[in-house]
């Protein structure tokens, strides 16, 4: 009771164990850098964080650390500092490397492996909640499981008290069958870390400082250790190797088309979408196999994307359609059509009741309301306006081998097929160009211009 008071009023700190080179994962790259479903391993733990009132998040690196720190800052998560473990002597060492960052601090410190990527905040609130109802010097999260054979196994007194881990490397054979496992989150008093760290040694079979011995010193010497069993086993995948790494990414596409069904999305065949955390989707859209929806992409209602498409970081309108095409930075307006096969780069800017045919490629332009793209098409840093049809292999020419030149295109517009515009060029309001035309001079509105060079004659 009084425990709960004071644990109101407690402050909560994290550290983050992000130092390791995850030698299993066979790459030049830190293990807490892999992404799963689109996001570096460590994102998603500091967004775990980011749900509890945590007052500092303090990420031990090492490995590649000014990278991890990089990243980190790119992301821009709050209240993250950074302690550097110059030599990965292990998840103890590592935890010592972080607390002069915590200089001063006297709450409870959450401690968490940083490739636990299907951690979630209900699950440390818990963990957090329990070791301030017991007020333990250090609380651990457990699950049951005969899978995670290479965890560190949780062995008890016979009255059922926690005294011990065993890491797999140093179990006996009895040990090593013992189900219930270290998931690799843990709460700590911090004033108990000060006092039991330094007395960590190395002496086991990987010759490391092991964080997990914290458990043993505390029990033998009469500090309060307990466990939070937790139901929810996924939550314990720790990524060591490239296959985790997918297994991950499975369970988190998962839960996120899984999430997306039930707000009223249709996703045709889950098993080829891939559809990342950041995403949205408006009801009644339809997702069709093959599409990857990627970044910060937002999708409207009654939308059918797909089949075979990617989105990254683009905006789309409601009732729009997209199949067979990229879109990357675009943004796009309601009732839209594109594809099969278009491409749209950064900055393409497609108002409503456009089409986009196949074959045609756009980047830095905006297209008016109702405009026609729709086959074997160029246009680059181009302002086109409505109601304009552009025809069979129209190329905006706007790079002259030193510098982008804008061509602008106004409304009501017939661009004959094959023509090229040679930027910086403008085709006023209602005028025609006639098929092969190559136009290196503006173009008066309501006139029509043919040949190479194009040149005007009389209008209709
Ligand atoms: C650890 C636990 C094990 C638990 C398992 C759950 C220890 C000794 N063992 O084992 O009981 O079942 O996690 O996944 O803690 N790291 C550093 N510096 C180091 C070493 C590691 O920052 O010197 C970081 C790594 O980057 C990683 C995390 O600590 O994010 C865990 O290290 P890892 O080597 O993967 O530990 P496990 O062997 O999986
Ligand atoms: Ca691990």
């Amino acid at each position: 009771m009084g425990g709960e008071l004071s644990a109101q009023c407690e402050s909560v700190a994290a550290i983050i164990l992000a130092a390791g080179k995850g030698t299993r994962m066979k790459s030049e790259q830190a293990k807490v850098l892999h992404c799963v479903l689109g996001q570096p391993l460590l994102f998603r733990v500091l967004r775990v964080l980011e749900g509890l009132e945590s007052s500092l998040n303090v990420v031990v690196v090492g490995h590649q650390a000014e990278k991890v720190e990089q990243t980190c800052r790119e992301a821009q998560i709050d209240k993250v500092a950074f302690a550097l473990q110059s030599e990965q002597k292990g998840t103890g060492h590592a935890v010592q490397s972080a607390m002069p960052t915590l200089e001063g601090f006297d709450g409870r410190v959450l401690i968490l492996n940083g490739d636990m990527p299907l951690m979630t905040p209900d699950i440390l609130r818990g963990l957090l909640e329990q070791a301030q109802k017991e007020d333990a010097a250090l609380t651990l999260l457990t699950a049951i499981s005969a899978q995670h054979r290479d965890f560190g196994r949780i062995i008890r007194t016979d009255d059922g008290q926690v005294k011990r881990i065993q890491e797999a490397k140093d179990c006996s054979p009895e040990e090593y069958a013992v189900q219930e496992v270290n998931v690799g989150a843990y709460c700590a008093k911090a004033d108990f870390l000060r006092k039991f760290l330094p007395k960590l040694t190395s002496s086991n079979a990987q010759g490391e400082l092991y964080l997990t011995d914290l458990v043993s010193l505390g029990y033998e010497a009469g500090e309060k250790v307990t466990a939070v069993i937790t139901q929810d086993i996924s939550c314990a995948l720790g990524v060591n190797s490239r296959a985790d790494l997918a297994r991950a990414s499975a369970i988190l596409k998962e839960r996120k088309l899984h999430e997306l069904m039930l707000s009223g999305v249709s996703v045709i065949d889950p098993a080829s979408t891939w559809i990342e955390e950041g995403v949205q989707v408006g009801p009644d859209s339809e997702i069709w196999p093959g599409t990857v929806l990627q970044g910060n992409t937002q999708i409207g209602r009654d939308c059918v994307i797909g089949p075979n498409t990617q989105i990254t970081d683009s905006i789309i309108g409601q009732n729009a359609r997209v199949v067979h095409s990229v879109l990357n930075e675009a943004t796009v307006g309601n009732g839209v059509n594109i594809g099969p096969f278009a491409y749209l780069r950064p900055k393409a800017n497609i108002s409503d009741n456009v089409k986009i045919g196949d074959f045609v490629e756009i980047k830095n332009s905006n297209i008016g309301l109702g405009t026609k793209v729709p086959h074997l098409t160029y246009v680059g840093d181009s302002d086109i306006g409505s109601k304009t049809n552009l025809g069979c292999g129209t190329i905006t020419c706007n790079y002259d081998g030193q510098a982008k030149h804008r061509t602008v295109i106004g409304d009501n517009v017939f661009i004959g097929s094959n023509s090229s515009l040679v930027a910086p060029v403008k085709i006023g309001d209602g005028a025609k160009t006639g098929a092969g035309a190559v136009i290196i001079r503006d173009v008066a509105p309501g006139t029509v211009v043919v040949g190479v060079p194009a040149h005007d004659i009389v209008a209709k």
